[in-house]
């Protein structure tokens, strides 16, 4: 590998609060080390298309405590295929492009992991709201994206408390519970629903629920991850099985937005403190992560290749919390 002179940054999958940050850290960072930085629009789509802008520290100016991602991401199909990776590392060497930071979750890694097998050194900062990056204890987002369903959650357990109400609330995290977990944790949830625990609605909801008015409880939250079910499916049975009064909420899309957590822009501003780094220092083909509070980085194809749990102690947390 000749001296570094040019490196791009792109967003890609599921947007998240913090990836701004992120952006911002790795321009700053990488003017410090003496690199032209040029943004990438639109993911690997954009990739595709050239749309590659050198950047400034100007240009990432009132951004870190914004949403979104002002890179924009988008999903591309074209470049699912080896020919399309083939024409992005084209692009890359048009442009003298000598290393890609790619920001994003699982699916884009596997990307900069395809990238890397055709000799475009890459590094990657995690960053989606599901948190289901394995190889990272935290991805950018997922902080941002537990609070904002706990504040909604929290407001709608005020008008379930009037009416005396069961409320199943729906929230995202495509396959993973982890913003299930710590959203239901953190609201006093009387259930818990991940994708990652089988469950029996009648025994393991509707009985606890009747247990809970029993107990003297008049109103319930029940937090479903969207990969365990739907809430407005739910609510109907739940309704005709105890006939307890049951509204569902989808929280959707609003988890997605907001200014990012206190949190979140740390690690995001670390993270890609780190990927130049790894850049300046010959690491490529590496995925920054946050372990046990530290700032690391590890091998992209280990990373790519590590599974992760909910944590176990905050499976019985609920039951006991009941
Ligand atoms: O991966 C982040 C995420 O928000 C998931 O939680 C959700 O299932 C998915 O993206 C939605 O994808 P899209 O934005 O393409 O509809």
């Amino acid at each position: 590998m000749g001296e570094i002179k040019k490196i791009a940054v792109l967003t890609s999958g599921g947007d998240a609060p913090g990836m701004n940050a992120a952006i911002r850290s790795v321009v700053r960072a990488g003017i410090k080390e003496g690199y032209e930085v040029y943004g990438v629009q639109r993911g690997y789509h954009g990739l595709l298309r050239g749309e590659l802008e050198q950047m400034n520290t100007r240009d990432v100016s009132e951004i870190l405590q914004r949403g979104g991602t002002m890179l924009h991401t988008a999903r591309s199909k074209e470049f699912t295929e080896e020919a399309g990776q083939q024409k992005a590392k084209e692009i890359l060497e048009v442009f003298g492009i000598d290393a890609l930071i790619v920001i994003g979750g699982d699916g884009s890694f596997r990307g900069a992991r395809d990238l890397s097998k055709l000799g475009v050194p890459v590094i990657g900062i995690p960053a989606t709201i599901d948190n289901d990056v394995a190889c990272s204890d935290f991805s950018i987002g997922f902080d941002t994206a537990v609070n904002t369903g706990l504040a909604a959650i929290d407001r709608i357990r005020e008008t379930a408390s009037s009416h005396e109400r069961c409320s199943v609330i729906e929230v995202m995290g495509r396959n993973a519970g982890f913003i299930a977990m710590e959203v239901g944790i953190g609201c006093g949830a009387e259930c818990v629903l991940i994708p990652e625990v089988a469950f029996d609605l009648e025994k393991d909801v509707c009985q606890q629920l009747l247990k809970g008015r029993n107990m003297g409880k008049h109103h319930f939250i029940v937090v479903l991850a969207e990969g365990a079910g739907s809430a407005v499916e739910m609510a109907k049975t739940i309704e005709e099985i105890t006939e307890i009064e049951t509204r569902a909420t989808v929280l959707g899309y609003v988890q997605r937005g907001g200014s990012p957590s206190a949190f979140d822009r740390m690690i995001a501003s670390l993270m890609g403190i780190r990927a130049v780094e790894c850049i300046a220092q010959g690491r490529f083909n590496r995925v920054v992560i946050d372990r046990e509070g530290r700032i690391q980085d590890i091998d992209l194809e280990e990373g790519l290749s590590m599974k992760k749990t909910i944590y176990p102690g905050s499976l019985g947390a609920v039951d006991t919390l009941f």
